[in-house]
């Protein structure tokens, strides 16, 4: 099935309050308790997380790593506003920095000591700007780990994963979810991806039924 690509940025207000609602609590821990098995020495320093949507992430990162902080980039000033007040209620606004921008537009004055990205580069249309960004972002041999989801064989491969992940949950993310399984990358695009941006030495690994994973030293 070819790709069909999903708007850039998640700009509705209800797109955003759903997505914000929604329960990720396994995933996005397991990708933060994946970060430190790979690199237990980070720290100090910033992480920079790309569509950091509504800072989940960034909050289960600082729990780990009271001392890190972390750059998160969204262009969505909805979810960033979720964002924001999830950052506030955790009292994590001193260490959690958050910009509203396009990451492609997103010039930090220092380069960041790790890249984290989860569930971007399928709302990007030219993914070879999101791998230029993890690139030129952060510091030489800064640990990087993103995942993204795996787009289906078929439309009907689609459908039965959204029922499988997200029988109960409200239709604006079943749809949003069908929509992004659509727009993701192949497990193959994504090696591709990496070989054409000269990044082979990041190694990609399919966890699961729906998600990709990256992950190595820039
Ligand atoms: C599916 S959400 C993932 C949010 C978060 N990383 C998480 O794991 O919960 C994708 C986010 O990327 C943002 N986004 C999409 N394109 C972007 C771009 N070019 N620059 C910055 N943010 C972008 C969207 O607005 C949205 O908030």
């Amino acid at each position: 099935m070819d790709r069909v690509c999903e708007p850039e940025i998640m700009e509705g207000e209800e797109q955003a309050r759903v997505y914000a609602q929604a329960d990720f609590a396994e995933e996005n821990q397991g990708f933060v308790d994946h970060f430190f098995e790979l690199y237990p020495e980070v720290e100090q320093g910033t992480v920079l997380d790309l569509g950091c949507g509504p800072a989940d992430i960034p909050i289960r990162l600082l729990r780990r790593r009271p001392a890190l902080r972390v750059m998160g980039v969204d262009a969505s000033k909805p979810m960033l506003r979720w964002a924001r007040e999830a950052v506030r209620e955790a009292g994590l606004a001193d260490r959690i920095h958050l910009l509203c921008a396009r990451f492609q537009e997103c010039r930090p004055e220092q380069p960041a000591d790790a890249v984290i990205s989860n569930s971007l580069a399928h709302h990007v249309p030219n993914p070879l700007q999101f791998w230029y960004a993890v690139k030129t972002l952060a510091r030489p041999r800064a640990p990087v780990l993103v995942m993204d989801l795996l787009r289906p064989d078929t439309e009907e491969d689609a459908r039965n994963l959204v029922e499988l992940h997200a029988a109960d949950e409200p239709e604006q993310l079943r749809r949003d979810f069908y929509a992004s399984l659509l727009s993701a990358f192949t497990e193959d695009e994504v090696a591709a991806h990496l070989a054409e941006m000269n990044l082979s030495r990041l190694l990609i690994d399919v966890p699961d039924d729906r998600h990709w994973m990256v992950s190595g030293r820039v």
